[in-house]
């Protein structure tokens, strides 16, 4: 059977992965950025999964605007990190797992939830950012990523509660896969931020610091939340926080079940870009044996 063993949750600004890929960790403006991640990254190495299901949001890289389906998953064997108009990132391109990922999207269907499926998208920051924050700087990933994306740029978009929704949904998928295999699911996004319009720059850290602490204790409460509360709470950008759901949906799967979940790690620190910046690492507790 298939194990959750840990959900994380990250911003993914792409002057991060700039950052990283240019060795700046001591430059004074990241080091409290990279200080913020220096112990998940321990805990990762340690505790490296088979698969990471990357929940984040394509941004008009693998779909242009002219179609934009809510949500979608691939199911290819590698995916090709894209060239966003300044090079491509020199990282390795993940590696897939096509066998759970297409065992994601039957058990999401029987479920009501129609994926899009994607047989050969490129990937661009929002999924190789968290990667990085994560593993490093490396030649190869340590494991297998299966990306599914959820539109949070192109209106309608679904809202917070369906993002919950098809995170329990994709918990229930992972738990019924029969093989054994160690999964995790990163939710990436956020937080506050708003790129565009007048209101360019905002940041609102009450927000995000709320959202932190409810997303642990509360996840119903923020799936209550509209679109309209997202964007003007947390910016029109900020509104891609409503993907945590999906990683916080899967995680409340395995709690039903009596699995347990402590808070490992977190972080907050603004700014990197025009982001306020917030992580947190939430581990299945491993019962000491007697
Ligand atoms: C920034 C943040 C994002 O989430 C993104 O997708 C692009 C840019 C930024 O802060 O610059
Ligand atoms: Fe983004």
């Amino acid at each position: 059977m298939a194990q959750l063993s840990a959900t994380l949750y990250t911003s993914h600004v792409p002057a991060i992965g700039v950052a990283i890929d240019l060795a700046r960790d001591d430059d004074p403006y990241w080091k409290p950025v990279f200080d913020g991640y220096a112990a998940t990254r321990r805990w990762l190495a340690a505790h490296t999964p088979d698969v990471v299901v990357m929940v984040y949001n394509d941004h008009a890289t693998a779909m242009d605007y002219s179609m934009v389906p809510p949500f979608a998953l691939g199911v290819s064997d590698r995916f090709e990190i894209a060239d966003e108009g300044w090079g491509r990132r020199p990282v390795p391109d993940p590696l897939g797992h096509p066998a759970l990922a297409r065992h994601l999207v039957h058990r999401l269907m029987a479920n009501g939830f129609d994926m899009a499926v994607l047989h050969h998208p490129k990937v661009d920051h929002g999924l190789s950012v968290p990667l990085s924050l994560g593993f490093g700087r490396v030649s190869a990933w340590p494991c297998r990523v299966i990306p599914l994306m959820v539109n949070v740029v192109h209106a309608p978009v679904p809202t917070a509660a369906r993002c919950l929704a098809l995170g329990q949904a994709l918990g229930a998928a992972i738990r019924s896969y029969g093989e054994e295999l160690n999964v995790q699911v990163w939710g990436t996004g956020g937080m506050s931020h708003q790129l565009q319009g007048p209101g360019a720059g905002y940041i609102n850290s009450r927000f995000d610091r709320w959202f932190l602490d409810e997303l642990m204790a509360r996840p119903d409460a923020l799936a209550s939340l509209s679109h309209e509360a997202f964007v003007e709470q947390a910016g029109t950008e900020g509104a891609e926080l409503t993907m945590w759901l999906v990683a916080r949906g899967a995680q409340m799967v395995f709690q039903a079940d009596g699995q347990r979940f402590d808070e490992l790690h977190r972080h907050y620190h603004v700014p990197a870009s025009n982001t306020a910046v917030g992580h947190l690492l939430l581990a299945q507790r491993v019962e000491e044996k007697a």
